[in-house]
């Protein structure tokens, strides 16, 4: 597999919707069989790209991290995505990681994600499924 951005998101949704298939449904290109040459599914992985970008690009402000992550969340709620949807993303990351780095996937670099990536999801839900 190719190491490019669109290839990992592509690989992170394949594995999340194979973890969950009723998480394909909340998206409407989930009703096609095809649905990885639909348009909306690829429109999803650039916005996806672009967040984790943008995200990288505030690593330097953690207060504005953290408002931009919880954003993040806060657009995600109507959309039908639940917080314990969250732990699936982060299996189906870890997933992805393991198949593209294979052997280099060490136990230490599996820690270290696992560290980040609940500080992401502590961000992404922050109080954001209080009070709905
Ligand atoms: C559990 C994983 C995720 C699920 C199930 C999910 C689901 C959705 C759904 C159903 C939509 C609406 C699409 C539409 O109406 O056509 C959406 C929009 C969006 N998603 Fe996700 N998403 C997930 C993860 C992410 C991640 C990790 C990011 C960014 C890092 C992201 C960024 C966005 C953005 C920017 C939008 C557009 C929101 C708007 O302007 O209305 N999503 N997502």
């Amino acid at each position: 597999m190719e190491l490019g951005a669109g290839n990992v998101g592509n690989s992170v949704f394949k594995n999340l919707f194979e973890l969950d298939p009723n998480l394909l449904k909340l998206f409407k290109f989930g009703a096609h069989e095809d649905y990885e040459e639909q348009q909306d599914y690829i429109n999803h992985i650039s916005l996806v790209i672009d967040n984790v970008t943008q995200a990288v690009n505030h690593l330097g402000d953690m207060d504005s991290l953290v408002d931009f992550l919880k954003q993040l969340g806060g657009i995600h709620i109507p959309k039908g995505v639940k917080e314990e949807d969250y732990d699936t993303l982060g299996s189906a990351i870890m997933t992805s990681l393991k198949e593209v780095l294979d052997t280099n996937f060490t136990y230490a670099l599996e820690r270290a994600w696992e560290v980040t990536y609940s500080k992401i999801k502590a961000g992404v839900i922050a109080d954001n499924y209080e009070n709905l």
